[in-house]
């Protein structure tokens, strides 16, 4: 029922009608997703398709520089990186609600954009890696306010751009736009890595976010996925991650008293994001990864683990 080489052909197909002879432009987030549904536009229009890689400074360590080298090198894409960290932490200065960030990111994101499509001259077309969850969770039939979160945070570029809309994943699930991408030939590290919120970390750092909370939660959070990928679990978990807590616990280290962070690891198996269970990791990684984190972590003094599945519980935190 489900072919691959048929959808491909077809959605190529379907694409190259649509944009014609015109240019068209991608946000690339450093996932599956836009990966794949950018790789789909490349293959009908080739470097007519540009993409732009943002770094929001809310990515993963170190992600930002291997995600362009591995876009560019490997998938052999058309690919701008623009660093505006700053730019985005600048405007999360004081914000601390959930919704609130998501709004400031998002228009920040499409600020930034906007610049760099206006330095692209002509282009028609805006590619989106957006699936049928993304659908369904934002744009909910029981009307805005049974949204749970706006996880469509670039809603606003088509607009503010004029710009047509090319989103080739609309219909489908994570699962099939993996299954693509192996297809198309994307790297496996590309393809294998875990979902990412579009607002990154600032989601994962609960009240306001900071540098400084931002490094920390870095510096955790590449410590969790270290322990993970080396107890070669990496692959059978949705997603797991670090989440820096608004609160202060006191510790010992040495003999000297500690007031620190308390940072939480979630890690939940799940098909489609939409339903979740908490992974039951084993313990000796648990250990691990509190051990290293507070013991490696300057600001953080204690780890706890997330046992809550969705629903009623989400993935994020916020
Ligand atoms: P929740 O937290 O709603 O997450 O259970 C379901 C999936 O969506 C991701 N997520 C987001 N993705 N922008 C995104 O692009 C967002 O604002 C956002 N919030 C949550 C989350 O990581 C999980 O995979």
């Amino acid at each position: 029922d489900w072919n691959m080489q048929s959808f491909v052909e077809s959605a190529v197909a379907d694409i190259r009608a649509r944009i014609g002879p015109n240019r068209a432009v991608c946000g690339l987030s450093g996932g599956v997703d836009s990966a794949v549904a950018a790789a789909l536009v490349a293959e009908a229009i080739g470097d007519r398709l540009t993409c732009l890689f943002v770094d929001n400074g809310l990515l993963r360590q170190g992600e930002f520089d291997e995600v362009l080298t591995m876009l560019r090198d490997k998938m052999d894409l058309n690919v701008r990186g623009i660093a505006a960290g700053e730019r985005f932490l600048t405007a999360l200065a004081g914000v601390e609600d959930p919704e609130a960030k998501r709004k400031v990111i998002g228009r920040v994101f499409v600020e930034v954009f906007q610049e760099e499509a206006a330095k692209l001259g002509q282009v028609d077309f805006l590619v989106q890696g957006t699936l049928y969850p993304d659908v369904i969770e934002s744009v909910s039939v029981k009307g805005p306010s049974a949204v749970i979160k706006t996880h469509h945070n670039v809603g606003g570029l088509p607009e503010t751009l004029h710009l047509k809309l090319i989103e080739p994943l609309r219909e489908l699930f994570k699962d099939e736009v993996r299954a693509i991408g192996r297809h198309l030939g994307l790297p496996p590290e590309l393809l294998n890595r875990h979902p990412f919120p579009g607002p990154g970390l600032a989601v994962r750092i609960i009240g306001e976010v900071t540098p400084a909370r931002v490094a920390l939660l870095q510096r955790a959070d590449a410590i969790v996925t270290e322990e993970v990928r080396a107890a070669g679990l990496y692959d059978d978990i949705w997603q797991v991650f670090a989440v820096l807590l608004p609160v202060r616990s006191v510790g010992v280290m040495g003999d000297e008293r500690t007031y620190e962070h308390v940072c939480a690891i979630r890690a939940v198996t799940s098909e489609d994001g939409m339903t979740a269970d908490w992974v039951r990791l084993p313990y000796d990684v648990l250990h691990r990864i509190s051990r290293r984190i507070i013991g490696e972590v300057r600001g953080i003094n204690r780890v706890t683990y997330d046992i809550s599945s969705k629903p009623p519980a989400t993935i994020e935190w916020e």
